[in-house]
């Protein structure tokens, strides 16, 4: 773990307050735990916008009854095997698939896969959650 540094920050009083309110609604314990996840996050989204190597997961919800749905899922998937480091299939009910597609590699590349499930005619919902291999938020 890298050595702790003590800093002292200014800010308007009323900017404060509406910090402590929300670091409250989160549950933070304290103002240095929420400081820390806020630049982590700008770090995260810097790591995406600058096509760094991330980690990404890809929730998707489909109805695998409709045409060719599952077999579009399944070759998109093939075709970005290399970004693709695990997948979970749960069957939700008698219709609907919820798949969990776990992907690492460049941002761009990660991105591409998520639009191109999402894309997919049947798909009812997809969602991509940006995250980072871990290496470059301390
Ligand atoms: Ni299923």
């Amino acid at each position: 773990m890298s050595e702790l540094v003590r800093f002292g920050v200014s800010l308007e009083k009323t900017l404060l307050d509406r910090f402590d309110v929300l670091i409250r609604a989160k549950q933070y314990t304290n103002r240095s735990e929420a400081l820390r996840d806020l630049i982590r996050k700008e770090l995260v989204q810097q790591e995406w916008q600058s096509g760094s190597d991330v980690v990404g997961t890809i929730t998707l919800i489909y109805d695998h009854h409709k045409r060719d749905v599952l077999i579009r899922v399944m070759d998109t998937q093939h075709d970005f095997q290399e970004a693709i480091i695990s997948t979970q299939h749960i069957h939700l009910d008698h219709h609907n698939c919820l798949e969990i597609v776990a992907a690492r590699g460049n941002a761009e590349e990660v991105q591409r896969l998520a639009d191109a499930l999402r894309s997919i005619k049947g798909v009812r919902h997809a969602t991509l959650s940006m995250s980072s291999t871990g290496r470059e938020i301390g």
